[in-house]
């Protein structure tokens, strides 16, 4: 028997893989001791596939799940039976997931199955309400269930975990690898946006929509604000990199398509994103990644949802929560456009979910698991 700890990483989504990819990366480098195999559902295909591209990481099995339009039930169904196959046959000492997708959730009931220890990073985020965001609350309250190690973001996280009477031996508190994975790239990578044509004396609003609760009414008041926006503001032009999901690209195309200063473009590769949130004077998002990373930016967020699991920038002033009402939108915006001071505040450049090294205290730790 090897006395290497075999780390079976799997994931799906373009998020996880953005927030896995530094992770993956550094139990590479540690080949002495640990041996990866990664295992990717593709939940998202070209997404992901971007992700993996950009980090150049070669997956071990690619279960390719993803169907156009695809329900919650046969999601969780081909993740939990396809990663069967993939633990029974590598046998891995520990399984990791990440956050809160339907891959996550149904690989780490799989581990479970197989009696394999599960590993959570990013562990520990909580919104309290079930519902919000769905199904993401409940799959990482699932996960932290079925976990062994917790690698948890902040402190906040930590408490959660605690309050929730999970066994505290094995909850670390590592910050959040997608601050690895933004300094990485920021500090490596400056690429332009190919054919996005935006104009230098304007500012940049940048928006970012998808979640399910927010499919219908939500996002149509979410576009019917922007259009107002653009409309009352002849100094700014909105990007809007369109997530591939039909319920959300049906409505923002009948909406916004075609509208001055209003450009809708394709999801962009994850280097050209960083490039484009720096450009960014604020930035609109329901996006949990995003909230992470545009304070470290110094870029304004506004939360397009009336919760978060990740308060800490709120707390800090950086990030606001919105919600999806139209008149709400407008007036914090147009307060963002019109007042300096206001600006001001939430533009400070603060960095509450790490500091760079989260895969490394990780490593650190998964290095221990045989000692
Ligand atoms: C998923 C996650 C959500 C995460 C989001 C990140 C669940 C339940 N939801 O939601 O937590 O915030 O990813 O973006 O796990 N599609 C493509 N190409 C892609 C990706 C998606 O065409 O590369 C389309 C497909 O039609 C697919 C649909 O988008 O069926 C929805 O994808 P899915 O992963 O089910 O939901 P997301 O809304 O992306
Ligand atoms: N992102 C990207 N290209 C885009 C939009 C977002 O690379 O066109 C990145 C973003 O920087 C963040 C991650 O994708 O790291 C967030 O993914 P998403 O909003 O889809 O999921 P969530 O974080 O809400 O689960």
């Amino acid at each position: 028997m090897s006395d290497k700890v075999k780390i079976l990483t799997v994931f799906g989504t373009r998020p996880e893989a953005i927030k896995m990819a530094p992770l993956v990366k550094e139990i590479e480098k540690n080949s002495d001791t640990l041996d990866s195999v990664v295992c990717v559902t593709a939940q998202h295909r070209q997404m992901l596939d971007q992700v993996l591209e950009l980090f150049d990481i070669k997956p071990d099995f690619d279960l390719d799940i993803m169907k156009n339009n695809q329900n919650l039930w046969s999601l969780t169904s081909d993740v939990l039976l396809k990663t069967k196959e993939v633990i029974e046959k590598v046998q891995p000492d520990i399984v990791l997931v990440h956050g809160d997708t339907t891959t996550s959730m149904a690989a780490a009931l799989s581990a479970f199955y197989a009696k394999v220890p599960i590993g959570h990073v990013e562990a520990g985020l909580r919104t309290f309400d079930k519902y919000y965001p769905f199904p993401e609350e409940i799959n990482r309250v699932f996960v932290d269930s079925l976990s062994t190690y917790f690698f948890a973001p902040t402190d906040k996280s930590c408490q959660n975990l605690i309050n929730s009477q999970l066994p505290s031996k094995h909850i670390y508190k590592t910050g959040n690898t997608v601050i690895d994975a933004l300094l990485y790239t920021v500090n490596n990578h400056s690429e332009e946006i190919e054919g996005l044509k935006l104009k230098s004396d304007l500012k940049t609003v940048l928006l970012t929509s998808h979640r399910r609760e927010n499919f219908g009414e939500p996002i149509k008041n979410i576009c019917s604000a922007v259009l107002e926006l653009v409309q009352n503001n002849k100094n700014i032009q909105v990007v809007y990199p369109v997530h591939p999901n039909p319920n959300v690209q049906k409505p923002v195309f009948e909406l916004l398509d075609n509208k001055e200063r209003i450009h809708l473009i394709k999801p962009l590769e994850y280097a050209a994103f960083c490039n484009l949130m720096k450009k960014s004077h604020i930035i609109l998002t329901d996006s949990g990644g995003v909230q992470e990373e545009a304070p470290s930016l110094g870029k304004p967020v506004l939360v397009l949802r009336d919760t978060t699991e990740r308060p800490e920038a709120v707390e800090y002033g950086t990030v606001k929560l919105v919600g999806t009402d139209k008149n709400k939108i407008i007036t914090n915006v147009q307060l963002l456009l019109d007042d300096e001071n206001e600006y001001k505040k939430m533009a400070e450049a603060v960095n509450p979910y790490g500091d760079g090294l989260a895969s490394k205290r990780i490593v650190d730790i998964l290095k221990q698991i045989k000692a």
